[in-house]
């Protein structure tokens, strides 16, 4: 399997990335788990992530603590869309499991130089400040690092925070722009795949006749989470970002986009966190990424459903 290490601030869709991945051991081995701030604060992406591994069965995972807010502005949340606690829908109960000692940027670091160049992969699910100061603090680990696999940004989809950036990049560009400058090999999902992964009502129904804890609390969460994409965008259901990027891990064929240059917006108030996406290589500037821009969604929803099952 591969080695990951989820960065992640669940957020309902991080938790539903988090639960497929660890139904999947054959192909994914999740080292750890790291929080940072994003969709709520530390303490409750902290909080969630380890009810999201209870509720998995896996109590066993370490879950760490990151950065409490951006590099270089205040911390946006967007309760607006999970909810107070960052993870509206089912009513789990509070985690008996403790946080991993240590933070959550050493974690990375001491991970990626423990393993050999090449094995490890990063799957950032929020604001991309743990791994932009792990990368500031110990620039070796950019050598060592297998790949990123990154939910974020969107190019002709536009923004879902501003009109022109999406939220996770929105929330820390500054991190962003490092991360897409480290010259680690990057697979991007935009807003322009993950508003084609929508929950539709087959789909959620399909969770819920699971008939298991996870299949409800997941149908639970994407009903949460839909309200938002259906009354602000008339949305066909909720969008599943982040597990775009976990069902890539696994089938990547399910995706196809183009290796491209992408650079981020961190000037310009106006377009602030805009990934700006050379698609049409119209400039000289060098392909840094692959940027996703569609999926086989029924073939994506078949993977997920039947995942969620085995746990
Ligand atoms: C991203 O922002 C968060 O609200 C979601 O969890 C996802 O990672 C979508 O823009
Ligand atoms: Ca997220």
């Amino acid at each position: 399997p591969q080695k990951i290490i989820i960065d992640t601030d669940p957020g309902q869709d991080d938790a539903v990335a988090i639960l497929l991945a660890l139904a999947s051991p054959e192909e994914i081995e999740v080292l750890g788990i790291t929080c940072v701030a994003g969709n709520v604060p530390l303490d409750l992406t902290s909080k969630n992530a380890r009810i999201v591994c209870e509720l998995a069965g896996r109590p066993d995972i370490k879950v760490f603590a990151g950065c409490d807010r951006p590099l270089g502005r205040d911390l946006v949340t967007a309760e607006h869309v999970h909810g107070k606690s960052g993870l509206d829908g089912p009513d789990l109960p509070d985690p008996t499991m403790p946080l991993a000692e240590g933070h959550a940027v050493d974690f990375i670091i001491e991970t990626l130089r423990a393993h050999p160049a090449g094995t490890v992969t990063l799957c950032p699910l929020g604001p991309l400040t743990n791994i932009a100061t792990a990368l500031q603090k110990a620039p070796d680990i950019a050598e060592k690092a297998a790949k990123i696999v990154l939910m974020g940004g969107g190019y002709f989809e536009g923004g879902n925070i501003t009109s022109t950036a999406e939220f996770n990049i929105y929330v820390d560009p500054q991190a962003a722009d490092i991360v897409f400058k480290s010259g680690i090999p990057i697979v991007v999902m935009p807003l322009d795949v993950t508003h084609k992964a929508l929950v539709t009502k087959p789909r959620n129904d399909a969770f819920r006749a699971l008939g298991t804890q996870v299949g409800t609390a997941v149908a639970q969460m994407t009903d949460f989470f839909e309200r938002f994409d259906i009354e602000k965008y008339g949305s066909a259901g909720a969008p599943l970002h982040d597990p775009c990027v976990t069902a890539f891990l696994i089938n990547p064929e399910l995706f196809s986009g183009r290796h491209i240059n992408v650079e981020i917006e961190t000037q310009s108030e106006l377009t602030m966190g805009m990934t700006v996406a050379d698609w049409w290589r119209v400039t000289d500037r060098p392909a840094n990424a692959t940027f996703i821009n569609d999926l086989d969604a029924d073939g994506f929803f078949t993977l997920l459903t039947e995942r969620l099952a085995r746990l």
